[in-house]
């Protein structure tokens, strides 16, 4: 039986040991452990590649997106509003910065914020005078969200709009960069992200150079000058070896984001005939994903993840349960109904292998078995 994992990292390793081996090694040698030239190069590297003027390296898209908050200093108990289709540390930050998130729905085709939903849900907020202070807009699975829509919306109601690009690195509209219609983004280097090292680590993006300062005084603890702290920080650095890491990986970036989408086509193609049992996604014209997960929406989701496992095909679930109804957000009173597509989307959508070095006949296997288990 042919053995497909979900995301294999080890392949990738091989396309680059010698070279990383080779810079990780000189980072070893070089006693230069954390806020040293590698770290520098890449905020460089990365910052010129979104066309931003400032990239700050930072320990993980968690406190990419957490740094973000707490230097844009929002009044404590203000909403902030962001979709509850997407990996909890969206959430998680908001609460953490002494906020109270608002989840908003998603649109059914691009699994993305719907502005829709953004707008009602503020309405329904102002309406009982509660105060809002910021949007997050998720680019989930690689796909940019409404960016452009969401920030002329924001600019009207004079609140800000913080992008979460840590499934969406590269992605972009026409040629401008997701991560740059905010007034800062947060990424993230998590192993299975299109661009990624062997742990964690992350960055914050910003043309705002206030914020940038801030951002980058807060993952020093809050420190202006040695020993000397003017505000409440953490420890939030990247390390030196993560960021050489990504200094060779991104060498490959571009070409590694063409191999996911030949993948992404073939599986458009081979499976475009499977509705109404298997809907695509939807990639609105002059939207550029960088394809981190392919993900479908499947007719008797879990019996087609199991009949897949079964041959071998490992498949993600990306959410199964929403984070309006998970327990730890109970407290801010959602309810099953609240958000119906999420809702739905929950219950079918699953993702496929994806990874740039997936075989041709591995993509052929994983969508001969899909039909075979709809008899198509
Ligand atoms: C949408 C989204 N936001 C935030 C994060 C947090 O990133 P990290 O795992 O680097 O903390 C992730 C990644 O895992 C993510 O997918």
């Amino acid at each position: 039986m042919k053995k497909i994992p979900f995301i294999d990292l080890k392949r990738s390793y091989q396309v680059y040991k010698e070279e990383l081996e080779k810079r990780v090694l000189k980072v070893f040698e070089s006693g230069i452990y954390l806020n040293g030239p590698q770290t520098k190069e890449l905020e460089e590297v990365l910052a010129n590649y979104l066309n931003v003027p400032y990239a700050i390296g930072v320990s993980s898209g968690t406190e990419a997106l957490f740094l973000i908050l707490k230097a844009l200093d929002l009044p404590q108990n203000t909403y902030v509003l962001l979709p509850s289709f997407t990996f909890v540390a969206t959430a998680e930050v908001v609460v953490r910065a002494g906020l109270i998130p608002h989840f908003v729905d998603v649109e059914e085709e691009t699994y993305n914020l719907s502005l829709e939903s953004l707008k009602e849900n503020y309405e329904k907020l102002k309406k009982k005078r509660k105060k809002i202070s910021a949007v997050i807009a998720v680019s989930l699975f690689g796909l940019p969200a409404r960016l452009k829509e969401i920030k002329e919306f924001c600019e009207e109601k004079g609140i800000y709009l913080i992008e979460d690009i840590c499934q969406a690195f590269g992605a972009k509209i026409g040629n401008k960069k997701a991560g740059t219609f905010g007034i800062a983004s947060a990424t993230s280097f998590y192993p299975t992200k299109p661009l990624s090292t062997f742990g964690d680590a992350g960055m914050v993006f910003t043309s705002n150079k206030k914020l940038a300062k801030i951002v980058r005084i807060l993952k020093e603890h809050g420190q202006t000058k040695p020993y000397f702290y003017e505000y409440h920080g953490l420890n939030g650095r990247i390390d030196e070896i993560h960021s050489a890491i990504l200094l060779i990986k991104f060498k490959y970036f571009e070409k590694e984001i063409a191999l996911r989408k030949a993948i992404v086509e073939k599986y458009m193609e081979g499976l475009k005939d499977l509705s109404p049992y298997l809907k695509l996604p939807y990639f609105p014209k002059d939207y550029f994903s960088s394809y981190s997960l392919f993900t479908v929406r499947a007719k008797n989701r879990d019996r087609l993840k199991k009949f897949l496992e079964n041959k071998g095909i490992i498949t993600g679930v990306y959410y199964n349960k929403p984070l309006h109804l998970q327990p730890v957000y109970k407290k801010f009173n959602f309810k099953n109904g609240d958000l119906p597509v999420t809702e739905k989307l929950a219950k079918e959508v699953l993702s496929l292998p994806l990874y740039p070095y997936l075989t041709k006949d591995e993509v052929n296997y994983v969508i001969f078995s899909i039909k075979e288990f709809y008899g198509a």
